[in-house]
């Protein structure tokens, strides 16, 4: 498998694969091809996929960078790539350039250079829950609703370095 970032000026080749597990991935709040296709008009968003060997995009994860920290927008697998390990993967690599952006002399005694990175989630997404409780992050607050409708809760989550 290969997890590399690219900007999202270069999404279209991508973008019918990334549809399909979209639709499949999310029930009530997936990304449109509109929303999608206008990330390419912020400077501050960025994404990162997983490629498997037959060259086929297996998952994505779609990030915001700012000073002060990273906002996760979007991360699906493919339903029949999941459970071997494609989002630690991609999470994986988020943290690399968590790394490389802010503080290229990294080495492993000065990693509170380091920005957090926020995630929501909706409350019934034990899947997820459990893939970023794993990934060590931590539940600040709930937000009542966020995903209306169908009015489910999210939590928001955060990983400090
Ligand atoms: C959530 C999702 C991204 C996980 O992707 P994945 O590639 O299957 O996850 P990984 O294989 O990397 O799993 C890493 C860890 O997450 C947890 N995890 C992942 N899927 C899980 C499940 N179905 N049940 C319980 N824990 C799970 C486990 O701790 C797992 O570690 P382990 O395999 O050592 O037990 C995937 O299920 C998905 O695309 N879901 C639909 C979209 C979605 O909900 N996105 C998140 C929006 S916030």
């Amino acid at each position: 498998m290969c997890i590399k970032i690219i900007e999202c000026t270069d999404l279209q080749p991508y973008l019918s694969d990334i549809l399909k597990i979209e639709k499949l991935a999310f029930t009530y709040d997936a990304w449109s091809k509109n929303t999608f296709e206008n990330l390419a008009n912020s400077d501050s968003m960025h994404i990162i996929i997983a490629i498997n060997s037959q060259n086929k995009l297996i998952g994505y994860l779609i990030y915001q960078e700012t000073l002060d920290f990273f906002h996760i927008q979007n991360l699906a697998v493919a339903e029949c790539f999941r459970g071997q390990g494609v989002a630690r993967g991609l999470l994986e690599k988020l943290y690399g350039t968590n790394l490389e952006g802010k503080d290229p002399s990294f080495s492993a005694t000065n990693l509170e250079e380091k920005i957090p990175i926020f995630l929501e989630v909706a409350v019934n997404n034990l899947p997820a829950i459990k893939l970023y409780e794993s990934a060590g992050f931590e539940i600040l607050e709930k937000k009542k609703k966020y995903y209306n409708p169908p009015g489910i809760d999210a939590l928001v989550m955060r990983k400090n370095f």
